[in-house]
């Protein structure tokens, strides 16, 4: 594509993507080798000493994935990409790129499970040490900053409870104090917050969700700066965790629709939210397009659209919310989240399993919480299957 600033849907159809210069493919080809012929060694030499572009072995690049990266960072509007084979691997290898021994990060309490693991378990034994501050005050960092401390890292919304941080904040915080700003913007998407454009320095996704979109991709993906996508490749590259063609061709395929999923995810999850918020047996639902949710306007203010996502509080308690997702008939039992069919799961029974309670309390979770990945069937469906099952009890 030319060098203008296509419109969001026009950059997920096409951006990246120009026709298979060989054979005229509208298509992107699967590029699915794992090594590259070389006419001689004249070219190796050209390639490897970037006189010439060109791929040597598919764990440094490969033309699928390349596509991949360059649609990627044009729907986020950054500088390059760099595709990884997980979310996880996303976030292990940008903190691995920006923090050595000795060094430390400041991060948000209310992480995904893995992150938080990752966090707490495994930097800590590789010298890295990182602190917690609420996500509802990301302030609390100013006193937290030392001459150690290198990032600062959030996720918003969170996940289950879908509370907000404050990414203008977070953003002046890493400016005042030289650190480098990194988000997980897997539950908002690039189509309901622009990061970057907030002066974020580095965007992460779990790819497996909403941009690859049909629970079919394990993925991952970092956006930023060309120099720093440059640095965590070298790190991706010396930790494993490149991604196959197969998963690249599949996200490249996915995100062609990314702008009309979300367009009926978020419409689907607002009429889910409104029905359930108006429920006689539901105590609470968390949903940051709900003029009730606490930080609503906060979420006018830092997002363009409220996303898919919807939790509720099942009144009863642990054994009223298993009889309801036990009787979904249209609504799958299973976690993960962002694809086109609906996803219900229980925090207690998967990501917070085994959390002793006052844990739980902190946290903000409850034993009757159901998480709800809203898809993109007709919402009249989903309502009718949330009310029989809500009906049982
Ligand atoms: C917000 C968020 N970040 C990161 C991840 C990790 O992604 P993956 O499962 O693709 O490694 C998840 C997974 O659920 C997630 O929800």
């Amino acid at each position: 594509m030319s060098q203008r600033r296509y419109g969001f849907s026009t950059r997920c159809v096409r951006g990246g993507e120009t026709p298979d210069p060989v054979t005229g493919s509208v298509a992107t080809p699967i590029h699915q080798t794992s090594t590259f012929h070389f006419e001689n060694m004249d070219e190796v030499r050209s390639v490897e000493e970037g006189l010439k572009e060109g791929y040597t072995y598919t764990r440094w690049g490969n033309p699928t994935q390349t596509v991949a990266e360059r649609k990627l960072a044009a729907i986020e509007g950054g500088e390059d990409a760099l595709l990884v084979s997980s979310g996880m691997a996303a976030v292990s290898t940008t903190i691995l790129s920006l923090v050595q021994a000795g060094e430390e990060v400041i991060a948000t309490r209310t992480l995904y499970g893995g992150t938080l693991h990752l966090f707490q378990s495994l930097l800590p034994r590789m010298g890295i040490k990182v602190h917690f501050v609420d996500s509802e005050n990301v302030t609390q960092a100013e006193k937290l900053v030392n001459e150690k401390t290198k990032v600062i890292y959030f996720e918003t919304p969170t996940n289950p409870t879908l509370s907000l941080v404050d990414i203008a904040e977070a953003v002046r915080i890493a400016k005042e104090n030289n650190l480098t700003s990194v988000i997980d913007n897997t539950f908002a998407t690039p189509y309901n917050q622009h990061p970057l454009e907030m002066g974020v320095d580095v965007v992460i996704h779990s790819a497996t969700k909403y941009l690859a979109g049909h629970d079919d991709v394990t993925a991952g993906v970092i956006i930023g700066k060309r120099l720093f996508c440059a640095l965590a490749r070298a790190v991706m590259v010396h930790m494993g965790s490149c991604i196959d063609p197969f998963a690249a061709y599949l996200l490249i395929r996915g995100l062609k629709t990314l702008d009309v999923r979300m367009e009926r995810h978020n419409k689907n999850a607002l009429e889910v939210a409104r029905f359930l918020e108006n429920h006689k047996k539901i105590n609470r639902v968390y949903y940051p397009g709900l003029e009730s949710h606490p930080q609503h306007k906060l979420a006018k203010r830092q997002m363009s659209g409220f996303g898919g996502m919807v939790t509720f509080d099942v009144k009863g308690g642990m054994e009223a919310a298993i009889n309801v997702i036990d009787r979904f008939q249209l609504i799958l039992r299973a976690v993960s989240l962002g694809g086109v069919q609906s996803l219900a799961c229980m925090p207690v029974l998967t990501s917070h399993i085994g959390h002793p309670p006052e844990e739980l309390a902190k946290a903000g979770i409850t034993m009757g919480m159901i998480r709800l990945s809203v898809g993109i069937e007709s919402a009249e469906d989903i309502i009718q299957d949330l009310d029989q099952a809500l009906s049982s009890i």
